[in-house]
């Protein structure tokens, strides 16, 4: 038994800022910004929007697009870097406004690859009989984590979330891949706040990176573990009705669409509207896509995720 995706829900911050805005912090312009990565505005979250009220939003939508109640979720994972509490994990801060009390709640940080992870284990669970029904989420509030004077990030980012029902009722195969290589982790890094200070030098709590390195390890490993899937299961991309990439940089979607070889029109993109929204990004895509009309019940899908860790993976999924 596999877990089958039963609606999906996205929710993002009210406020947007378009590269204008950020042209008045930073040494940039809008031509730059969508030139080099697609993006032509962000959401922001306010004061009152933290990343456990943009996840529930995002599940709240979810469970309604599914037709499920908060009562029947047995597992909730929020996959996020930009928890606003250590403790109580966003998923519990997520059960608490949204009702689930029968849900067991923890969160993963998997970076940009965390929506992706946590559908992994959700799956993984609801294979075992563990659970039956499982609200994944992945939810940023990254404006929070960001260096507002750094452009070399600072364009890049957005807050927002995403959430899928998942549950246990299909006979369809769940595939999946996945990797990580933690040596190089250092090209996209954000420290926590959590040092004692006395001995030790506060570190960069503010997201730092080499765009470079992170362009070209994304560039070569995404198609890489896209095609180790497609071996793994006999399946070519013609096989594939869509491919539901991370949404880093509207570049990289397109040289993995090349690389890949299949239509350019099966790897849609939103990031002009929501910049890189990390753990979010696939899940308030694949919300987009239901939402249009663009999936169909069984047609086949490949996500894949890929970002800070160094980890990377991509997932087989049957509408
Ligand atoms: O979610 C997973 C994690 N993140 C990613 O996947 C991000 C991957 N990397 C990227 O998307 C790209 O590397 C960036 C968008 C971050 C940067 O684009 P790039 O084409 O790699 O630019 P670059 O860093 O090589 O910089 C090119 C030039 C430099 O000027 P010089 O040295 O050529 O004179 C930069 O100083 O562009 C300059 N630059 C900017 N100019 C205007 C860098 N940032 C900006 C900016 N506005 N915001």
């Amino acid at each position: 038994m596999t877990g089958k995706i039963l609606g999906t829900g996205s929710c993002v911050p009210a406020t947007c800022w378009d590269n204008n805005k950020l042209a008045e912090m930073v040494e940039t312009n809008d031509e730059w910004i969508k030139e080099r990565t697609g993006i032509a505005q962000r959401h922001v979250a306010g004061k009152e929007e933290t990343t456990a009220t943009l996840a529930a939003g995002a599940c709240k939508a979810a469970l309604e697009n599914a037709g499920v109640s908060a009562e029947e979720i047995d597992l909730l994972i929020v996959a996020t870097v930009s928890p606003g509490m250590l403790v109580p994990c966003t998923a519990c801060e997520v059960q608490s406004i949204i009702g689930a009390d029968n849900a067991t709640c923890f969160d993963m940080n998997a970076a940009c690859t965390g929506f992706l992870m946590a559908l992994n284990t959700a799956q993984a669970y609801l294979a075992q009989g563990i659970y039956r029904t499982a609200l994944v989420v992945g939810a940023e509030t990254l404006s929070n984590l960001v260096d507002w004077s750094d452009r070399g990030t600072c364009i890049l980012f957005g807050d927002g979330a995403g959430a899928a029902v998942v549950r246990a009722e299909s006979e369809d195969r769940y595939a999946q891949v996945t990797h990580s290589t933690g040596a190089k982790g250092g090209v996209l890094t954000c420290a926590s706040a959590n040092v004692n200070t006395d001995v030790k030098e506060m570190p960069n709590t503010h997201i730092q990176m080499d765009g470079g390195e992170v362009f070209k390890f994304a560039v070569s490993k995404v198609p890489e573990v896209i095609n180790e899937l497609l071996a793994q299961e006999n399946l070519t991309a013609d096989d594939i009705d869509c491919f539901v990439l991370h949404q880093a940089n509207a570049r990289i979607v397109g040289s993995v669409a090349k690389r890949i070889g299949g239509d350019a029109e099966k790897f849609p993109m939103n990031i002009a509207k929501y910049g890189n929204t990390s753990s979010a990004s696939i899940g308030i895509i694949l919300d987009e896509l239901n939402r249009s009309g663009r999936l169909k019940r069984g047609s086949k899908i490949v996500l894949a995720g890929f970002g800070g860790g160094l980890s990377y993976g991509a997932s087989l999924i049957t509408w």
